[in-house]
């Protein structure tokens, strides 16, 4: 089955139980890990980033299922041509996965005002305009299903993590609304929360990652979510629960937690 005959297969698809996605921040990581997968069970696979050289790499192993659409989804311009690309390619998407995404940590309580908008330019409004593009091609299918990955991060503040939690708290707030508003349409969301990736994202850090997990696992994780029917996928849980506690016991977080993370001892003075 090739590329140019999908749109005339959707029968067959639908028969097949094969499902037409679309996956941003597939170059690398945690995105390239669910291309590999979704390809080896025989779906057909939009897959998106700025990096074309690494995306038609992933692409190499299954050239028939995966198609390759470059773009940034920070960039209006990019997206609406984005957004133009995959009309031609396919009349429906059964599921979109959000995955692209930055991370740039706060050193001193810096607060440079850019740095938090090229955070939230990909990880927020990223998503927003994946959505946008996406949405009228998720209305043909019968069950479809947009999925944006946030972080376990948000869950409580982090310190450094002001631009990167924020944002995918944002991103939060911004799906359980969607969530909210198409209750009574056919689109289900969910959130995907990871804890720590060994992916290139997180090659820099230089502190502890408790239960980090390879992309094939995360990979996995979500797969087997999605599968589901919850609108939140959060992993590891032992991660997950012990955070999610902390979320309620806010004064536990920052009496004993924070004061054994945070770096800055004394404020930046003029
Ligand atoms: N790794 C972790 O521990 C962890 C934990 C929680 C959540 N997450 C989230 O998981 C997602 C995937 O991250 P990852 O760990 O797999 O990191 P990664 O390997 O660095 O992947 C990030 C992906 O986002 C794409 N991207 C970045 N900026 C983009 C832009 N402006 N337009 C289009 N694509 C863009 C990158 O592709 P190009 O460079 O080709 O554009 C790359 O494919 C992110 O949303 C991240 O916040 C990661």
């Amino acid at each position: 089955m090739s590329w140019q005959n999908v749109t005339s297969t959707q029968k067959e698809r639908a028969q097949t139980c094969k499902k037409m996605v679309w996956i941003t921040g597939a170059s690398s990581g945690i995105g390239a890990a669910l291309v590999r997968r979704l390809a080896a069970d025989g779906h057909f696979v939009i897959i998106s980033g700025r990096n074309r050289d690494a995306l038609l790499k992933i692409q190499q192993p299954s050239p028939k299922l995966v198609k390759v659409l470059t773009c940034d989804v920070s960039d209006d311009v990019s997206m609406a041509q984005a957004g133009r690309e995959l009309a031609e390619i396919t009349d429906q998407l059964d599921l979109v996965i959000a995955c692209a995404g930055i991370c740039e940590y706060e050193d001193n309580l810096e607060l440079d005002v850019h740095m938090y908008r090229r955070v939230f330019d990909v990880n927020f409004f990223g998503v927003v305009s994946t959505l946008h593009q996406s949405l009228p091609l998720l209305a043909n299918s019968r069950a479809p299903v947009f999925a944006a990955v946030g972080s376990l991060s948000s869950v409580v503040g982090f310190p450094r993590a002001e631009a990167y939690g924020a944002s995918k708290a944002a991103l939060s707030y911004f799906m359980e609304s969607v969530r909210a508003d198409t209750c009574r349409v056919r689109l289900r969301t969910v959130l995907v929360r990871p804890g720590f990736i060994d992916t290139p994202l997180t090659k820099s850090n230089d502190f502890a990652m408790p239960l980090l997990m390879s992309p094939e696992q995360a990979a996995d994780r979500i797969l087997r979510g999605l599968s589901g029917s919850g609108s939140t996928i959060d992993f590891p849980r032992r991660l997950s629960w012990p955070l999610r506690i902390l979320g309620v016991l806010k004064p536990v977080w920052h009496r004993l937690c924070a004061p054994r993370i945070t770096r800055i001892r004394k404020l930046r003075s003029a």
